[in-house]
C-alpha cells in the first residue's frame, strides 16, 4: 500500500515537473488554434488562448480594406489592442508563443502580451510559432527579438503542415 501511494505521489511529482511548459497563443480564425493544441500535447504544456476583449470579426480581418481594423491596428506599432484574461506565466520555464502571420509579423495582440507579461517573462524560453497563408517566420521572429531584446527568444516554428 505504502508503495503504491509512493508511485502515486512520484507520478504527480514528475507530472508536476512536466507540465512548466505553456502554449499560449492568439488565432483569429482556428489555424494557430489547431497548431498549438498539437504543440501542446507534443510537449504535455498548458494551453492558453489570448482572447482579445473585443473578438475580431469577418470584417476586422479584411487585408484587402486599408481602413480595417486589422489594417489601421498593423499600420501602428504603437497599437495595443485590449486583451479579455490576464495570463499567470510565473509557472513556466518555457513558453511557447503562437499567432498568424499578419502583414508578415506577429498581430499587434501579441504586442499586448508580452507588454502585459514583461517583466515576468524575463529569463524564460520562448519560442515563437506560427501559421500563415505563405509567409515564413523569420521576419516575425527578427521583430519579436529586436522590439523585445531583452528576452530569451529561441527558433520560430512555422506550423503550417499538420
Ligand atoms: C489581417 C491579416 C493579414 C495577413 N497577413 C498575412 C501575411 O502577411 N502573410 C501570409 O502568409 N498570410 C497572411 N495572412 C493569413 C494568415 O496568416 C493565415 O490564414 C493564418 O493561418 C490564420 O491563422 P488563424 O486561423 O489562427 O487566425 C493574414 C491574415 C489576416 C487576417
Amino acid at each position: 500500500m505504502k508503495r503504491f501511494f509512493l508511485a502515486l505521489l512520484c507520478a504527480a511529482t514528475m507530472t508536476a515537473m512536466e507540465a512548466k511548459t505553456l502554449v499560449a497563443y492568439f488565432s483569429a480564425t482556428g489555424t494557430t488554434k489547431a497548431a498549438a493544441e498539437r504543440l501542446a500535447k507534443q510537449h504535455d504544456a498548458r494551453l492558453w488562448e489570448i482572447e482579445p476583449a473585443e473578438p475580431y470579426t469577418a470584417a476586422d480581418l479584411n487585408w484587402r480594406n486599408d481602413k480595417s481594423r486589422s489594417s489601421l491596428e498593423m499600420k501602428d506599432p504603437e497599437e495595443r489592442p485590449a486583451i479579455k484574461r490576464c495570463t499567470d506565466v510565473t509557472p513556466y520555464d518555457t513558453i511557447y508563443v503562437g499567432f498568424p502571420i499578419w502583414w508578415g509579423i506577429c498581430p499587434r495582440i501579441i504586442n499586448s502580451w508580452l507588454d502585459n507579461n514583461l517583466p515576468q517573462l524575463e529569463g524564460k524560453t520562448l519560442i515563437p510559432f506560427a501559421t500563415s497563408g505563405s509567409s515564413g517566420i523569420a521576419d516575425a521572429e527578427a521583430y519579436l527579438k529586436k522590439t523585445y531584446h531583452s528576452l530569451n527568444w529561441q527558433k520560430g516554428l512555422l506550423m503550417n503542415k499538420h
